[in-house]
């Protein structure tokens, strides 16, 4: 049902934005601009000129500005189906195609074209995944543009433990079949090709390196204890130089510490790793392509992203400096937060207070570096808040995903209601926005419904 809809509205698509001003608004992160890039490359090789801009979140504010027309085609891509309410006045103006896979509001209406996963009962892809699905209706030649769809996927932590699942990953296979990704299995660290080794291993978190996971010292003592150089050519050395006996030599170590400090999954470390061809160095890393999207995203640099999503050579470089600075921010960050005592542990939650300092676009980020860090009681989850520059406050919640007996969109987006706040999103992975002032409601809220759930665990 869910392939044939898409095949319907692909037909649709293609002779309405002929006669239309086509418009795409997409989220700022990596699949939102994975999302995007696919739509506007669909559309430059249709012929149709666009018009892409890169939104925090669709909001209430967001839609108003809008000044829609009616001979307006919008292409919302990563968001809109949890907003279709705010949609319905536009809805009657001009149509839409949203392509999202957020939970959704039952809403129909003449002029919506709704692609979701979820409201087919589907298993769940991300955002690229669909607009792929979607190019490639329109036109058979945009299959080349499966390697964004794996990108955006993967930015979105869809392969839990490096491994996709369902019609994931048979997009997947099929990026293997027509050449455009190849998938092996390596040791579960980020970083493999813009990062030192010993960086890698410092910033590991999930896999748990006991020891040297937060220890740049300890990691650099490791390698030299295990014989790798950390410099090679007056270079840093990166996971993707070490030679296979290096990597083997390095793997076994990793499973002797955890075996050491008696984890009960101490093999666990190793996962699918997915190498583009046809694309620069720096993005043949899937995730790694993903860091730099969210990197520029995240800094306001949404276009170096689509630049070097549409295959901008010259963005490149643009992006590594902007993945610099992102880096360094968010140790700055990290550090902020271990010195300001930002954080409060309640009996069913952690609360971090990022006030004004930690940006509104990097407050999820940070809320999901600090579930795989050793900063957290990680067996709770966590709701991070920061002021916007519109003076709400943005809040991202997050939990790992071992503890199913929660869905944080839910509670997020009943706790948002409580405060008059809005929000929303997955099982594992929430927003909202609320009103500045609301934060201990907003807390005692989300306490009282944890400890409905858990109260009576003895947690
Ligand atoms: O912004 P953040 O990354 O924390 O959002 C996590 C999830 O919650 C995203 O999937 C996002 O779309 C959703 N969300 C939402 N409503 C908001 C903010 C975020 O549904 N106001």
């Amino acid at each position: 049902m869910f392939l044939e809809e898409i095949g319907r509205i692909a037909k649709i698509f293609k002779s309405l934005i002929k006669e239309k001003r086509v418009r795409i608004f997409s989220h700022l992160d990596a699949d939102g601009i994975c999302s995007a890039s696919i739509i506007s490359k669909t559309l430059i090789r249709e012929g149709t000129n666009f018009e892409l801009k890169i939104l925090k979140q669709l909001t209430r504010e967001e839609i108003k500005n809008l000044r829609i027309r009616e001979s307006d085609f919008l292409v919302l891509t990563d968001f809109g189906s949890g907003q279709l309410d705010l949609l319905r006045d536009l809805l009657d103006r001009a149509q839409v195609l949203v392509i999202d896979h957020h939970e959704s509001k039952a809403i129909e209406h003449l002029n919506l074209f709704h692609l979701n996963p979820l409201i087919f009962n589907e298993e769940e892809i991300s955002s690229s995944m669909v607009s792929y699905l979607f190019a490639k209706s329109v036109d058979i030649k945009n299959a080349d543009l499966i390697d964004l769809a794996i990108v955006g996927a993967v930015a979105d932590e869809q392969d839990e433990k490096w491994e996709f699942r369902g019609l994931a990953k048979r997009i997947l296979e099929e990026a293997e079949t027509i050449g455009k990704i190849v998938v092996t299995k390596g040791l579960r660290l980020y970083g493999r090709i813009t990062k030192p080794i010993h960086k890698t291993l410092e910033h590991s978190f999930d896999p748990i390196i006991p020891g040297i996971s937060g220890s740049e010292s300890n990691a650099v003592q490791f390698l030299s204890e295990l014989g790798i150089a950390v410099r090679e050519d007056d270079e840093w050395k990166r996971l993707k130089d070490l030679t296979l006996e290096e990597q083997k030599t390095l793997a076994s170590a990793i499973i002797i510490e955890r075996l050491r400090s008696k984890h009960s999954d101490a093999e666990d470390i190793f996962g699918d790793i997915y190498t583009i061809s046809g694309r620069p160095e720096e993005l043949q890393d899937a995730r790694e392509f993903a860091t730099f999207l969210n990197a520029c995203g995240r800094f306001g640099k949404a276009d170096i992203g689509i630049r070097i999503c549409l295959g901008d050579l010259e963005a490149v470089s643009d992006a590594l400096c902007v993945l610099e600075e992102y880096r360094k921010l968010i140790g700055e960050i990290i550090n902020w937060i271990r010195e300001n005592e930002a954080i409060l542990t309640k009996d069913f939650g952690v609360y971090l207070f990022g006030k004004n300092f930690i940006p509104e676009t990097l407050i999820g980020t940070i809320t999901s570096i600090l579930l795989n860090s050793n900063l957290i009681d990680t067996n709770k989850p966590i709701f991070g808040f920061a002021e916007t520059d519109s003076g709400e406050v943005k809040v991202s919640a997050r939990v790992s995903r071992d503890f199913k007996l929660i869905n944080l969109g839910k509670i997020v987006s009943d706790a948002s209601r409580q405060v008059e706040g809005e929000g929303g999103g997955h099982v594992s992975s929430a927003g909202a926005l609320i009103p500045k002032g609301k934060e201990d409601k907003f807390v005692q809220a989300i306490e009282d419904m944890l400890g409905e759930t858990f109260g009576k665990r003895e947690r």
